[in-house]
């Protein structure tokens, strides 16, 4: 019986926290099966070099030789180029990855924000089907397609309430813009209340994406689990980190029904990047969550606990935290831990 878990660190930061991120996994000893690291390729300078952000080994080693994987985070460019696609965003599509789960939670004992943004992950405007057309006069016209469709509204709703049902609040917010998009966020809307009917045990409310950051930022405690389609997920997720202290610290996975990646929610950090600053939590806690999706709940828990003491006692954190400690500082005092 042998883990086998794909590393993607990719660009930037990501190099740097995914090591953390093994070396929590490794940690864990005996407390889950004996693991096996799989090294794999991808990201903007991958492509650089090679032509392809998701060369098809990563893909097909993925889906061969692993039972799961941590992807790091990838430095896209903010300017087209040619024959370059985000890899994550290709993943998540290719292995049908259509939850991306984001819990966000104030270090503390009694939490002010504990709530978890159910990003949809495969469709809305991440389809990337962008045209650009000339007007008769010459000017430019871009256009994007944005795709809504019930089944995917339908299975990111069922997930998001089977989260909601195991939290203490059982409470689940909807999130939505269909006072002007009334057919595509209005169809989001529609599928999540039509999968509300089976979960009579979740309260259900729901929020217009500008005045939920707004009321994210007043009063976050309103919020126990956010369901949201791709772009306004990825949005809150960020604006919720920044209530929690820093992006470094929030986890995702990127779950599906066959295969999960764990994820920091954060990018690439060019700023910071082969500094040995990076707040290695994020990763640390999305190798916890990876497990935890596996069934290994009490491997997770061990992981989890160790980085909630590091962040309570608040010695060894790194800068965006206002610490001085190092990736790799913050790591061993959460290794020692687990
Ligand atoms: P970012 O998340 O990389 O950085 C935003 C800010 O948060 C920066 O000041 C950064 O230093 C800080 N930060 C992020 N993670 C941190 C950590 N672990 N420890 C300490 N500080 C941390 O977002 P930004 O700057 O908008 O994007 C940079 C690049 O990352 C872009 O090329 C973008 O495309 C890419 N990106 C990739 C993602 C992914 O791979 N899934 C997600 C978001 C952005
Ligand atoms: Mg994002």
């Amino acid at each position: 019986n042998v883990l086998r878990i794909g590393l993607i660190p990719a660009d930037g930061i990501g190099r740097e926290v995914i090591p953390a991120a093994r070396q929590a996994i490794e940690a864990l000893g005996s407390a889950i099966p004996k693991t096996e690291f799989l090294d794999l390729d991808a990201g903007f300078e991958y492509f650089q070099k090679h032509g392809k952000a998701l060369p098809e080994a990563t893909l097909q080693k993925l889906k061969e030789e692993c039972d799961c994987a941590m992807f790091g985070s990838v430095s896209s460019p903010s300017t087209k180029v040619a024959g370059y696609s985000s890899p994550i965003v290709a993943l998540r599509k290719a292995m049908n990855l259509y939850a991306n789960i984001r819990p966000v939670v104030s270090t503390s004992t009694k939490p002010e924000v504990d709530l978890v943004v159910v990003r949809e992950n495969t469709e809305c405007l991440y389809v990337k089907q962008e045209t650009l057309e000339k007007t008769a006069d010459g000017k430019q016209v871009a256009k994007a397609t944005r795709v809504i469709t019930e089944h995917a509204s339908k299975k990111i709703a069922q997930m998001a309430f089977k989260i909601a049902e195991a939290r203490p609040r059982k409470h689940l917010t909807i999130i939505h813009k269909s006072n002007v998009l009334s057919i595509t966020d209005g169809l989001f809307r529609e599928s999540v209340r039509e999968v509300a009917k089976d979960w009579p045990g979740v309260t259900v409310a729901e929020q217009l994406v500008d005045s939920a950051v707004y009321k994210l930022f007043r009063e976050p405690g309103v919020f126990d689990v956010m369901v949201a389609p791709n772009l306004y997920g990825d949005i809150l997720s960020d604006a919720a980190a920044a209530l929690v202290g820093s992006l470094g610290v929030v986890p995702s996975i990127n779950a599906g029904d066959h295969f999960v990646i764990g994820e920091p929610v954060h990018g690439s950090a060019p700023d910071i990047a082969g500094q040995n600053k990076a707040n290695p939590i994020a990763s640390i806690r999305s190798a916890a969550m990876m497990l935890r999706h596996l069934g290994y709940d009490d491997a997770a828990l061990r992981i989890e606990k160790a980085v909630d003491t590091v962040l309570v006692e608040g010695r060894l954190v790194t800068p965006d935290l206002g610490g001085k400690a190092t990736t790799q500082q913050v790591t061993d005092a959460v290794l020692k831990l687990i």
